[in-house]
């Protein structure tokens, strides 16, 4: 059996009824992809339906998966506008009459037709070097939108951030606000500042992605913070904006982020008392999403508890969401290339592997695999769906009943945040290709990798 959202169900019956309308008038394929766009746009104003089946097939909104498959190849990240632009804008509707700013935490996913999309629509980025700076200058972001994360910033990065004129710095040690004081006096500018406050809150979530405990490399002890802003606040080059925090990822908890955020908003009212007032509160990203049978904070919760503790406050809010903007929007499309039996389960080989998709390697991250033209399910059995990698870590999803044979398409869903952009050249494996659907329209974003391209910037010995 294969997922489906509860909000596809009524999508799925609509595009049926047109899919199976059309198959009795003969119309050609076009005509069928046409008609699951429209059926695709109608079912906008009631739910967003980004990747659904459709007379038996799984559309990204109205394009057949196995359309783009052919026109493009495979492995092949597949994006849905629609779900994109919802997600951005569900932070805008929760927020209504609050002054705030949505900073998109581009490390999800900083390909540059996503940074675009979302600077059209008014987002402010979150960034962590240099190389994200250029990114968002090349999107079209505008620099006064961005905040600038990050344990171990270089001179450089921070005379970049400071030409482009960036919104804030988010200064994660008493060393590096010195550094950046000492290269904005050099620049003859201010640098605005917040310091990115450790809590101390446990946020529920896989170590390898809980970044606000007291032993993090991360940000600045909550009891060191309040020196640090005296000290800041007397610096000339240093102009003091607001106050950070970040305490982890895929938090599916409500709890932590309040008690995080009242522990910081103690911190800010120390601070007026004291005469450092801030323009803005940075409560970070980290909202989960469902890969499986998660269930995630909704925004409207989110929102209701954020506005409750900022009632009456001043400051603006900013959010750094990364994986809840874009992780819901993107397929990982793949080609069953050998099916091999074996003992207890057997063993789908596919065209994308870990150096793709490195989650299920590296935090045993579980997506859920769908087929993209269903079989029988009476024929299915258990497989580990595998890569053409040499480690036996490579995988991509383990112990999945499907009924699959060589040449299938496969959907990796939930694979927008994470994965495009965690993903490596591995056993000299160009990176897969990026194609954004826009309606019954396809956008090839990125293209392929070629192979020569993946040496390109190597030297042999000299003779
Ligand atoms: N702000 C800061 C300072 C961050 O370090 C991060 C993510 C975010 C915002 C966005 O967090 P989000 O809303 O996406 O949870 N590779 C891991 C996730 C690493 C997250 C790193 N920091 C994964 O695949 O699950």
């Amino acid at each position: 059996m294969w997922h489906q959202g509860p909000a596809a169900a009524g999508a799925e019956s609509r595009r049926d009824a047109a899919a199976a309308a059309h198959r009795q008038s003969g119309d050609s394929a076009d005509d069928d992809i046409a008609r699951a766009a429209a059926a695709f746009v109608d079912d906008r104003s009631n739910a967003v339906s980004g990747f659904d089946y459709v007379g038996g097939e799984l559309f990204a909104e109205g394009v057949p998966l196995a359309s783009i498959a052919d026109s493009f190849g495979t492995p092949c990240y597949v994006y849905s506008r629609a779900l994109l632009t919802a997600a951005y804008r569900s932070y805008q509707d929760a927020f209504d009459g609050v002054p705030h700013l949505v900073c998109y935490a581009m490390k999800a996913n900083p390909t540059l037709a996503i940074l675009d999309l979302f600077a059209q629509l008014g987002s402010g980025f979150d960034i962590v070097s240099g190389g994200e700076l250029a990114r968002v200058l090349a999107a079209g972001g505008d620099p006064a939108k961005v905040v600038f994360s990050g344990v171990g910033k270089s001179d450089a990065e921070m005379e970049a951030a400071l030409a482009a004129r960036i919104l804030c710095f988010n200064v994660e040690s008493a060393s590096e606000l010195d550094h950046l004081a000492a290269v904005a006096t050099r620049m003859g500018l201010r640098a605005p500042i917040s310091f990115r406050v450790n809590p101390d809150v446990d946020p529920l979530t896989h170590p390898y992605i809980a970044t606000g405990l007291k032993d993090s490399k991360f940000g600045v002890a909550l009891a060191d913070a309040h020196a640090l802003y005296q000290r800041a606040a007397k610096m000339p080059s240093i102009a003091i904006r607001g106050i950070d925090m970040h305490i982890g990822s895929q938090i599916t908890d409500l709890a932590p982020y309040r008690e995080a955020a009242s522990r910081m908003l103690a911190l800010v009212d120390a601070l007026v008392a004291d005469g450092i007032a801030l323009d803005h509160v940075d409560l970070g990203g980290g909202l989960g999403i469902r890969y499986r049978d998660e269930a995630p904070v909704t925004l409207s919760d989110y929102a209701m508890m954020v506005r409750a503790l900022f009632a009456g406050r001043r400051e603006r809010l900013l959010f750094e969401p990364g994986r809840r903007l874009v992780g819901d929007a993107g397929v990982l499309l793949t080609r069953v290339r050998v099916v091999k039996p074996g003992a207890s389960r057997s063993f789908a080989v596919v065209d994308a592997a870990m150096n793709d998709l490195l989650r299920p390697s590296l935090y045993d991250a579980w997506h859920a695999v769908d087929p993209v033209r269903p079989r029988r399910s009476d024929a299915a059995r258990h497989f580990d769906i595998v890569g053409p990698i040499c480690e036996s870590g490579d995988f991509l999803a383990l112990d999945r009943e499907l009924a699959i044979a060589e040449g299938d398409l496969l959907a990796i869903r939930t694979a927008g945040a994470y994965a495009m952009a965690m993903s490596s050249n591995y056993n000299a494996r160009p990176r897969a290709c990026e194609v954004l659907v826009d309606g019954s329209s396809t956008h090839l974003i990125r293209r392929r990798e070629t192979v020569d391209e993946l040496h390109a910037h190597e030297t042999r010995l000299p003779s």
